[in-house]
């Protein structure tokens, strides 16, 4: 921990500042996870919400925040194609923290018009395939979801991928909501000692060598030795993304 993080950060009086005072202060929130957390609720109040696919660290942020906030606002892409584990964690997850997800699907003439057209696991056949579906199926319902948001909380960590290597803990884009990504910095197992320590629920494809769990036809479990993405997209030696991380502020993908 300790790497400064932001270049801009939104003030209380929603002003963008660049200054040294500012940085420190915000290096200092994000050594603290949950201070963090309270700082973007009480800045963001119900504009503020958590994207959650149910892996691991979306349990942890989830949890972290209902400790903030009892009904935080939650919001979850269902592709259509994701593995019945994950919905049954949905169900547990809102059981538990007794909250309603906001569920998007993708748009039902697209979905029709690409399967007709391309076949159902399209995917298999090209990169290009690839990403028409995950365009579909994820990108344009997050597009959506977004929408009435000032700022979104992810699980992403840098250590997850070569790709995530310089993410940053707030990242603030000139038109897009807040991006904050609270868990930037924390490792694989400290995820999961927090998960053990609270006694989570958590997606039983965990236990099955699924460290990351994405939709079902493109997620496998991985080998020993291999790395924690390996398992996703695994026939592709390269873009290990789905495009809902690489959203510039025109809500188009670079
Ligand atoms: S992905 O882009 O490769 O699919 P990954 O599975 O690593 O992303 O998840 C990183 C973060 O992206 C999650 O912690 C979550 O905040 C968000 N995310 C990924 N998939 C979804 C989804 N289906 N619904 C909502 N948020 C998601
Ligand atoms: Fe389609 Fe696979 Fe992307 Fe899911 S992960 S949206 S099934 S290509």
């Amino acid at each position: 921990m300790g790497t400064p993080l932001l270049a801009r950060i939104e003030t209380e009086d929603h002003e963008t500042k660049d200054t040294p005072e500012l940085l420190r202060w915000a290096t200092d929130l994000y050594k603290d996870t949950p201070e963090l957390l309270r700082w973007a609720t009480d800045l963001y109040q119900d504009k503020l919400a958590l994207s959650c696919s149910f892996g691991a660290e979306d349990i942890v942020l989830l949890d972290l925040l209902s400790q903030i906030n009892p009904t935080p606002r939650v919001f979850t892409l269902d592709t259509g194609r994701l593995p019945p584990e994950t919905y049954d964690l949905m169900a547990k997850i809102e059981k538990r923290y007794r909250l309603r997800i906001q569920v998007y699907y993708p748009d039902r003439d697209k979905v029709e018009e690409m399967v007709n057209k391309r076949g159902i696991n399209l995917f298999r056949d090209s990169i290009e395939n690839r990403n028409l579906c995950c365009h579909i199926r994820k990108v344009e319902p997050l597009h959506r979801a977004l929408k009435g948001f000032s700022a979104w909380i992810t699980g992403l960590r840098r250590e997850q991928s070569f790709g995530r290597s310089d993410l940053q803990v707030v990242e603030q884009s000139s038109n897009g909501p807040v991006k904050i990504n609270p868990l930037a910095n924390w490792s694989h197992e400290e995820v999961w000692n927090y998960i053990r320590s609270r006694e989570l629920p958590y997606n039983k494809l965990h236990d099955l060598g699924y460290p990351s769990i994405g939709c079902a036809p493109c997620t496998r479990p991985i080998e020993s030795g291999e790395h924690i993405r390996d398992g996703r997209w695994w026939w592709e030696q390269s873009n290990k993304e789905c495009g809902l991380h690489t959203l510039n502020v025109t809500g188009s993908t670079k």
